[in-house]
């Protein structure tokens, strides 16, 4: 998804602009061969990178909120003061630099020193904090921990084999083979050791012993705690089909997973996906990028239907055949035989590979041993923490209160699983914030990105404005007249609006 580095766009700034020629709330030019966003918040002015330190999204074409600007592609929000990523998909600062006005010009000179983290010191912070999970939320919540300036004992304990990984790239461009592996690890190797994170991999955490505050590790190691976070996340749900347990038969969700397919892809000339969700879907278009033949078999009659509606699940299967995927919906895999998978509807299909995309289920094991409440989900209150003191849950594990659809949430999105992760942080360090994000995800299919906040589990109105086969559309969900959700196509700035607008709307 990263771009290449186009030259540096617009007026140099070092140079300084006409205030006159400065009329809008952005504008995009360079300081030597950078490209700097000039943005005006109130009677203010800051420069700041023009791209946001995720995927290079394009800021020029964000949101600016009071001293702050999202990016147009996932969200990301930064601080113009500062330049630190306060919200997720970004973790990384970006780059301010002074400016200065002068005979009616403004003037962008040196970059800004990086700035110490803009963590309030916390009031009564732990000893040593235990993370179970190297994912989104595990990995966000260590990292937010040291931002915050916790100078305390951080062990995240995770049962994979790989340091956390960019999950969401593995049905995407690594998949497809246009990203090196090395775009993967969300840090690099040293990071967890320079920033005092003591990352065990390989370690499965079998129990808990709340009272003890211990944590209990397969091979018989005890770890203790003063405050625990569980972000064990989801694992996909296995088909109980003959011939599903075969090497060349797999689920996605570790880079190993990940990397198995990509071994079985190799040579391979058709594919069979089980399932039409976005990872089956985003998987079927990674294999089309590697010139696989690709059968997608699911029992619903449009794809994403459940989540996107009947519009945009028609335009989502148009395009996938466009692109060359065969559908077999009201289908199912009945068994699966060396290459054979024959269906329930008595067709075959002939499969190098076969990719089970059928949905995945919250890993709960634990926090069910551990006594938490569980509902569909470990449930939080409006700060993550459990029903047991001192332990917190976030990512595709936790129900929480959300204030926006009123009801208590679970979703499986890696910018929530981040946000909440980093939000936790801050609970774990006693400072009380409520989790109230918007959810919000995105998926991507061939070159058309789908971009959705909100939640709407039901609705009784989708409004289209503009073109979905155009490929220039939002759809706003709505209950008895109220948008409970948007899902857009190249309509970033509107999806970023209606994101502030019902973060406006649950605050009144
Ligand atoms: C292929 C793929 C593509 C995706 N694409 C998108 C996308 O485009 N957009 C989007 O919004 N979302 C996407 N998602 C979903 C997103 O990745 C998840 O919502 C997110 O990763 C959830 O974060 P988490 O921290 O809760 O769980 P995870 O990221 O799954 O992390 C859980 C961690 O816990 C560890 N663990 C589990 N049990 C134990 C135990 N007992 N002991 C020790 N460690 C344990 C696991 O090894 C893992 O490291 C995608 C998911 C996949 C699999
Ligand atoms: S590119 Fe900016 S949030 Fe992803």
């Amino acid at each position: 998804m990263a771009e290449e580095q186009a030259p540096p766009a617009g007026p140099d700034l070092a140079q300084g602009v006409a205030l006159s020629d400065f009329s809008g709330e952005t504008l995009l030019g360079h300081v030597g061969d950078q490209d700097v966003l000039l943005v005006r918040s109130g009677p203010e002015v800051f420069a700041i990178d023009a791209h946001c330190s995720h995927y290079h999204g394009p800021l020029a074409e964000g949101l600016v909120v009071g001293d702050s600007i999202r990016c147009p592609w996932h969200h990301a929000c930064f601080d113009l003061r500062t330049g630190e990523a306060t919200r997720a998909p970004a973790l990384n600062a970006l780059a301010v630099w002074q400016v200065e006005h002068e005979g009616g010009r403004i003037f962008v000179r040196q970059k800004r020193e990086q700035p110490k983290p803009l963590g309030r010191r916390s009031v009564e912070a732990p000893g040593k904090i235990v993370i179970v999970g190297g994912g989104a939320a595990g990995f966000a919540a260590a990292d937010m921990l040291r931002r915050q300036d916790f100078r305390g004992s951080i062990v995240m304990l995770s049962n994979d084999a790989a340091p956390p990984v960019d999950r969401p790239n593995l049905s995407k461009d690594y998949l497809a083979g246009s990203a090196p592996e090395d775009w993967l690890p969300l840090r690099p190797d040293g990071f967890y050791a320079e920033a005092g994170i003591d990352l065990r991999l390989k370690s499965n955490v079998t129990s808990i012993d709340t009272k003890a505050r211990d944590v209990i590790v397969a091979g018989g190691g005890t770890i203790s705690y003063d405050r625990l976070l569980l972000a064990t996340g989801a694992e996909p749900v296995r088909l109980p089909i003959p011939g599903a347990d075969q090497p060349h038969v797999h689920a996605l969700r570790s880079l190993a997973d990940c990397r198995a397919i990509i071994e079985s892809a190799k040579g391979a000339r058709r594919a069979v996906v089980i399932g039409a969700s976005f990872i089956g879907l985003e998987a079927a278009a990674a294999l089309r990028a590697r010139d696989i033949e690709v059968h997608v078999v699911a029992p619903e009659q449009r794809p994403m239907e459940r989540v996107l509606g009947p519009e945009m699940g028609d335009f989502v299967r148009a395009l996938h055949q466009e692109h060359g995927v065969i559908f077999h919906l009201g289908d199912t895999v009945a068994a699966i035989d060396g290459k054979r998978a024959t269906l329930k509807s008595g067709g075959v299909l002939e499969a190098d590979v076969v990719i089970v995309g059928v949905g995945v289920r919250p890993r709960l094991g634990l926090a069910e041993q551990a006594g938490l409440k569980i509902d569909r989900g470990v449930v939080v209150g409006a700060f993550l923490e459990t029903s047991v003191a001192g332990i917190y849950a976030a990512g595709d594990i936790a129900r929480w209160p959300d204030p926006h659809s009123q009801e208590n949430i679970r979703v499986e999105h890696w910018v929530v699983a981040e946000r909440q992760g980093q939000t936790a942080a801050r609970n774990l360090l006693g400072q009380r914030e409520v989790f109230d994000a918007v959810p919000f995800f995105w998926s991507q299919h061939y070159d058309v990105p789908i971009n959705y906040v909100g939640h709407a589990e039901r609705w009784d109105e989708i409004a289209i404005e503009g073109d979905i086969a155009g490929r220039d559309c939002l759809l706003k969900y709505k209950s008895k007249g109220r948008v409970l959700a948007v899902a857009s196509i190249y309509r970033d700035l509107a999806n970023l609006q209606a994101e502030l607008a019902m973060e406006q709307m649950s605050s009144r």
